[in-house]
């Protein structure tokens, strides 16, 4: 496995992959890396030639008072994992060398990013889509792999590849979960017994949404009241948001169908989790 910290390095190694004509897969990560990472690593490999990871916490999606700091750092074993999974090269740049002094472009789906986590993290999704437009432009990957776990970075950066005719297909993995429920999220790492205990109430919340739609219930504001009313049963989760979406433009709806987006948003603490469901 080849361990990549310059653009230049790994520009030459992808531009050779293409060269030789085999299919290049891009897993982009923050790290602190989980069976969800894992799952996108294992769709990339079973779908491409050759699978690139990316380890960088991009501060330019963090607001000045997150958790940039405190982000769980474990490099050593991150990488030992992608190498007993064969990946074929680990990007490790430094901020320095993805941020260039002076450096003044940004990539921001404007309508987009101010919804759902963009309303609770203003700035966050122009990180998001700067940094993984930079990843796609150096790796130039055929098709690069994304959690459902972030629904609305999902919705963004689909828009994105479309609106700037990139040629790469975003392919979306489904939310790998703790036994009891909970999405797994490299932040779980941050709660307390007593916490992680409670954090259960996000998936609870999304359950009996989804319960409520099979019983027949069609009505938004109906469904919203049930699961902030479970979000509401747990006096230490503080509701962010509960919304009932479109997955692709994120807007309201009025009555759910098969595949409206139902996702939440809790802080437990200091520590905001999110999870979601797709009807
Ligand atoms: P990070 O939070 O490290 O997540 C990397 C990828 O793993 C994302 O596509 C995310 O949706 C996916 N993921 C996380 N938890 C998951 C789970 N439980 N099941 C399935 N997939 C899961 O998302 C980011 O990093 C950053 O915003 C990034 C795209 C790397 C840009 O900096």
């Amino acid at each position: 496995m080849q361990q990549i910290e310059t653009i230049a390095e790994m520009k030459s190694a992808c531009r050779a992959t293409a060269r030789a004509g085999k299919s290049l897969g891009l897993v982009p990560t923050m790290g602190a890396l989980h069976e969800g990472h894992l799952s996108l690593v294992r769709a990339s490999k079973s779908q491409c030639d050759l699978t690139a990871v990316s380890i960088f916490v991009n501060p330019l999606q963090f607001g000045p008072t997150e958790d940039l700091d405190n982000y769980p750092r474990t490099l050593e074993r991150d990488t030992a994992l992608l190498r007993e999974l064969g990946v074929d090269s680990v990007f490790i740049p430094q901020v320095q060398e993805m941020y260039r002094p002076g450096a003044q472009t940004y990539v921001d789906v404007s309508d987009l990013s101010s919804k759902l986590d963009g309303g609770s993290r203003p700035g966050h999704f122009r990180g998001v889509s700067t940094v993984v437009c930079k990843l796609f432009e150096i790796v130039r990957p055929d098709r690069a792999f994304f959690g459902q776990k972030d629904a609305a970075q999902i919705a963004l950066l689909r828009k994105m590849v479309r609106d700037l005719d990139m040629d790469v297909e975003i392919v979306v993995c489904p939310i790998v979960r703790e036994p009891d429920g909970l999405a797994m999220s490299s932040r779980n790492a941050y709660l307390n017994a007593e916490q992680r205990q409670q954090a259960l109430v996000l998936s609870r919340s999304l359950l009996e949404v989804k319960a409520a739609v099979e019983a027949g219930e069609r009505d938004v504001g109906m469904l919203a009241e049930i699961g902030r009313r479970v979000i509401a049963s747990e006096p230490r989760a503080k509701l962010d948001y509960l919304a009932i979406v479109d997955p692709d433009t994120l807007d309201p709806i009025d009555k759910v169908s098969q595949g409206t987006l139902i996702a939440v948003a809790v802080w437990l603490g200091t520590t905001r989790l999110i999870d979601n469901i797709l009807l």
